[in-house]
């Protein structure tokens, strides 16, 4: 938009979240509560993006949101109320003429259309000011908008300002403004701190507005509260990452993903997510997790930052971090696959099998019970139920290399660094700690003694007994 500059409030104490950190840095559907308001803001196209931020707050922001050129930042030396904090935009924009559009930056829900139609309305109007309200069923602490007998808007009252007669009223300040530069920093400058918190409000340019010399304050009201509900303390925050994650969920479905219970899956504002997938309850898909068409992932399902390819089945209870699940494999239930867990094609990883920092190639079976790390195990290898890498040696980390079409016994551990060559086998129970040829059988164990017992005594056969202390 044509000569629109953003101020975004994200200074403040967070006084109500109990928190050692902003509020603003809390998630919200997998991304900080800031991200959402900053990623409409840009939507709406402004010239400028101004934030409004604490001391030594910056490197936070920045690691938050990127650094992004667009975006300035303006500290807010104390936290002394809302209109202090616009105030501290002053100088920034002080070569700036047009409007200024404040955003809350606790108040994450908003969509750039909504706030776009907001500001085309003030322009129509042309109004020195206006404020975007809303009814709310419930309204608590949020700022009551006054009118006057001809339903003229006159005022805000803050919450603990306000008489009982005011906290009556149901249509609630949402913070978000719109007003003219130059209007709106000389009101400003005028405001002040006489009041139950002895902040500087925002919401006092209301009744500061000289009406007898034409100027217009507007305050239009907007359906749909839960579009503007702001997060001060944990209940606001639980109850804005229900409506977030609803609102995801939707999305996808709209796209062709089934959801049996969106109520009850968690899907993160960035993850993607192929047509036809179905996602059963109980599931957290988080952070930038891509997952391709047709898969299912099944109940308890926990997936971050993975890639997942075309039919994959997560079968319940799976967690995975950072790993790449190539199409057609299968995972679970039970498994776990940490950081650079990589499996190519068609590849089955079964129950309480885990997994890091291995490849496991096209066709690799790995159904129960194993441990593989600092691993690539060839095309076509089995490996048995109980198979472990010993990777650790208690200093460093070493690498286990199964070539292709190899059977892996049960109960085999590898001690890492070792090498197996393709198409050998691993004895049941081997403790393999030498390089394998490929083509061979390895098996290294403790040979089977069957001792025959006295059926009198109960005990060994006294020769026998020799026999066996000789060994
Ligand atoms: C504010 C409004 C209230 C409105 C509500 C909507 C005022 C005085 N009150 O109340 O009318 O109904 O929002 O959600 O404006 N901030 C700063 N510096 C400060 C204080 C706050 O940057 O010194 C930032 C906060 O980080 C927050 C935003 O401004 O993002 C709003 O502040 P908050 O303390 O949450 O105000 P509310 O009590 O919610
Ligand atoms: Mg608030």
């Amino acid at each position: 938009m044509k000569n629109l500059a953003i101020v975004i409030l994200a200074a403040g104490k967070s006084t109500r979240m109990k928190s050692e950190k902003s509020k603003l840095f809390h998630s919200l559907a997998g991304i900080p509560v800031i991200t959402h308001v900053v990623r409409e803001a840009v939507r709406l196209r402004p010239q400028r993006i101004v934030i409004v931020i604490g001391k030594g707050e910056r490197t936070k922001f920045e690691s938050i949101l990127g650094k992004n050129q667009r975006i300035e930042y303006t500290v807010q030396l104390d936290a002394l109320g809302t209109g202090d904090a616009v105030m501290s935009a002053k100088q920034k924009l002080r070569n700036f003429d047009g409007w200024v559009l404040i955003l809350p930056g606790d108040v994450p829900r908003i969509k750039a259309d909504d706030i776009a139609a907001f500001i085309s309305e003030a322009e129509r109007e042309s109004v020195e000011c206006a404020f975007l309200t809303t009814r709310h069923p419930a309204p608590a602490s949020y700022g009551r908008i006054i009118r006057d007998t001809d339903e003229k808007f006159i005022a805000i009252r803050e919450f603990k300002d306000a008489s009982s007669k005011e906290r009556a009223i149901n249509e609630i300040n949402t913070g978000i403004v719109v007003a003219r530069s130059e209007w709106l920093f000389k009101r400003l400058k005028c405001v002040r701190p006489t009041n139950a918190q002895k902040e500087y409000y925002l919401t006092d340019i209301v009744e500061l507005a000289d009406c007898a010399a034409g100027e217009k304050v507007a305050a239009y009201c907007h359906g749909l509260y839960d579009k503007y509900l702001g997060i001060n303390d944990r209940i606001d925050l639980a109850d804005v990452n229900r409506l977030v994650y609803r609102e995801i969920a939707e999305e996808w479905m709209r796209k062709g993903v089934s959801i049996l219970e969106p109520a009850l899956t968690y899907i993160d504002a960035d993850v993607k997510i192929g047509e036809d997938t179905a996602i059963m309850p109980f599931t957290f898909i988080k952070g930038k997790t891509v997952i391709g068409k047709r898969c299912v992932i099944e109940n308890g399902a926990v997936i971050s930052d993975s890639r997942l390819g075309n039919d994959v089945h997560v079968r319940p209870y799976t967690v995975m971090e950072k790993a790449r699940v190539a199409g057609g494999a299968a995972v679970g239930p039970f498994s776990r696959l940490r950081p650079d867990a990589i499996l190519e094609a068609g590849v089955k990883v079964g129950n309480f099998v885990e997994v890091k920092k291995s490849v496991l190639e096209k066709g690799v079976k790995a159904n129960h019970l194993s441990y593989i790390g600092d691993a690539l195990i060839g095309a076509g290898t089995n490996v048995g139920c109980g198979t472990i890498t010993c990777n650790y040696d208690g200093k460093k980390k070493h690498k286990t290399t199964v070539g292709k079409n190899v059977f892996i016994g049960s109960d085999v551990q590898f001690v890492a660094p070792v090498a197996i060559g393709s198409g050998s086998t691993i004895g049941a129970g081997s403790t393999i700690t030498e390089n394998v040829p490929p083509g061979t059988l390895a098996i290294a164990r403790a040979r089977q003694v069957n001792i025959v017992r006295s059926p009198k005594s109960g005990g060994l056969k006294s020769g026998r007994r020799k026999a066996l202390n000789r060994r």
